[in-house]
């Protein structure tokens, strides 16, 4: 009986002891909108959507917080704040912030909010990228620009790769060309163009133009090194177009197999993929 009253007693100190710990530590954490108020607001204003003042800045104006709050890594975010940016007015953060302070702050702008807006993205898109990428994304512009639509870069990949820009290749950097809002909506509008493979047409056009000579996509052997070191399952869909139209197997198959579109491939190859993921 004691024992348990001491077991208690013990008990209840202990939970004391942990609470207040807890407490302390809620205490010892920076707030971060507060931090935020007072050493990132006077440029990026108050809800994150840039100040008057920050439109302003030369030579680059302030970037919008809001708009990519969901879409930049708490590293990115941390590395932005800690060291600034080169040459403007984003000077480092670190000698008037410490570690802890930016993470309440980076932590503050992750609790902001954009809707993307894909309309918006249409008509910067057709300005900047259409050019080299096509209106309808599938760049047949003859400048070796990437066809979108059948990118498999999600909202993450396609912002970093707007942003920053493929080094040595035609698509430069457009981070200071394009606002953040701008950015997050061309790639809004982007995903809206992917093509969604569809499996029951691709088994269609398997029927009509494969079965022939493949009964089934089970049937169907890879020839030469592929043959030994790969499996239909494990070639992507521009892998199996190459094949298809450029492989051993382009003068076996019939003309109307090269003359197949890249959606009708994507098609085949989303049946191919549901067929051997059912064996
Ligand atoms: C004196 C004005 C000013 C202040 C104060 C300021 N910034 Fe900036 N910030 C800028 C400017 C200007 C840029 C854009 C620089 C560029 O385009 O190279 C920027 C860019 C950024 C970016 C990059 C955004 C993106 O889209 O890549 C982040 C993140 C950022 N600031 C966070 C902060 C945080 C957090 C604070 C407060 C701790 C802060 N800034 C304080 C002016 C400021
Ligand atoms: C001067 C021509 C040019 C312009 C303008 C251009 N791009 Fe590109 N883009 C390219 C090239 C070339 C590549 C392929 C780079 C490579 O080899 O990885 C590319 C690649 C890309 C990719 C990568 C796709 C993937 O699946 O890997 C995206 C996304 C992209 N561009 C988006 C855009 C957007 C959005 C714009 C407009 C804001 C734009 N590009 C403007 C030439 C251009
Ligand atoms: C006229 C007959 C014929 C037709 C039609 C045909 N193929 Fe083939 N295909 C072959 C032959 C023969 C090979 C060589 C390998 C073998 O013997 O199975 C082959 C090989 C392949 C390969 C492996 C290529 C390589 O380089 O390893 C793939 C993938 C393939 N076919 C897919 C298809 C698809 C998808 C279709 C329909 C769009 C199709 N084939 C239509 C006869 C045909």
């Amino acid at each position: 009986m004691i024992g348990t009253v001491r077991h208690a007693l013990a008990l209840a100190v202990l939970c004391m002891i942990l609470a207040g710990a807890g407490l302390a530590r809620a205490e010892g954490f920076p707030n971060g909108k507060a931090l935020y108020g007072k050493n990132c607001a006077v440029c990026h204003g108050a809800d994150g959507s840039v100040s008057e003042y920050g439109k302003h800045l030369k030579p680059f104006p302030a970037r919008n917080l809001r708009a990519m709050a969901q879409w930049l890594d708490a590293d990115e975010f941390r590395r932005i704040i800690t060291y600034g940016l080169h040459n403007s007015e984003m000077t480092a953060k670190k000698y008037t912030l410490n570690p802890l302070e930016i993470e309440a702050v980076i932590r503050y702008i992750k609790t902001f909010t954009f809707r993307p807006k894909p309309g918006m993205g249409k008509k910067r898109y057709m300005q900047v990228c259409a050019v080299c990428h096509g209106r309808d994304g599938r760049a047949r512009t003859g400048l070796g620009a990437k066809n979108l639509v059948y990118s498999k870069l999600d909202m993450k990949g396609l912002i970093h790769t707007i942003r920053l820009g493929r080094p040595g290749t035609m698509m430069t950097p457009k981070f200071n060309q394009i606002s953040s809002p701008d950015i997050v909506n061309i790639a809004a509008y982007i995903y809206s163009l992917r093509y969604k493979a569809n499996g029951q047409r691709g088994a269609m056009l398997f029927r009509k133009n494969c079965a022939s000579c493949h009964t089934t996509p089970g049937h169907i052997r890879l020839t030469g090194n592929a043959g030994l070191q790969s499996t239909m399952n494990r070639l992507n869909a521009n892998q199996l177009e190459l094949r298809l139209r450029y492989g051993r197997h382009a003068h076996l198959a019939d003309k109307s197999v090269s003359k197949l579109s890249s959606d009708n491939i994507h098609d085949i190859m989303a049946y191919i993929r549901e067929w051997t993921s059912k064996k």
